[in-house]
């Protein structure tokens, strides 16, 4: 028995790296997995390695409109979200005096703003399950001046 049998999990940033494997091991504990990325090849490929339990879906974190899809699919295709990973992130490692304001806003879009759009957008589906988890993953970056 595993310990997320019977859950539904939607995880960003599944196409590679630590979302990928979050996946796997989810799958591997009895989950439902709705993998999320703008990398679709990858993406689709990982969600065929890990079977019938794993789908995947493309989601820019960064739009609204791609939330709202993703969530109703996890719930159409899987029955229900009990879990939400918020994975995906960009690393833009440059000075300030050398970083274009453009590349920091859009750290801000995908790692901060893509945290947001996902709680909001998950939580009224969370309820729906009867109550679920949210993970947001971050780095000690982000605890380091
Ligand atoms: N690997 C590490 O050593 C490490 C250390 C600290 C924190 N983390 C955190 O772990 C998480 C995953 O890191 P990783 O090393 O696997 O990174 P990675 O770059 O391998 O994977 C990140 C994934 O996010 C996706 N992504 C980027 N922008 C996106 C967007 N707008 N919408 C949807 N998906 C998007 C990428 O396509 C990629 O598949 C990140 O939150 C990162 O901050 C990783």
């Amino acid at each position: 028995m595993g310990q997320l049998d019977g859950k539904t999990a939607l995880i960003t940033g599944g196409a590679r790296g630590q979302g990928a494997n979050e996946a796997r091991v989810f799958v591997d504990e009895g989950a439902n997995v709705l993998l999320c990325d703008i990398l679709d090849e990858a993406g689709r490929a990982v969600a065929t390695d890990l079977g019938d339990r794993a789908a995947y879906l493309h989601l820019d974190v960064r739009s609204q409109e791609d939330w709202e899809r993703a969530v109703a699919s996890a719930e159409e295709r899987f029955g229900a979200l009990h879990i939400l990973v918020n994975n995906a992130a960009i690393l833009s490692p440059a000075s300030i005096e050398e970083q274009p304001l453009e590349d920091y806003m859009n750290v801000v879009a995908v790692n901060q703003i893509g945290c947001w759009l996902g709680m909001k957008s998950a939580l009224p589906a969370l309820r729906r399950a009867g109550g679920g988890s949210i993970v947001n993953i971050s780095s000690v970056g982000g605890m380091l001046a």
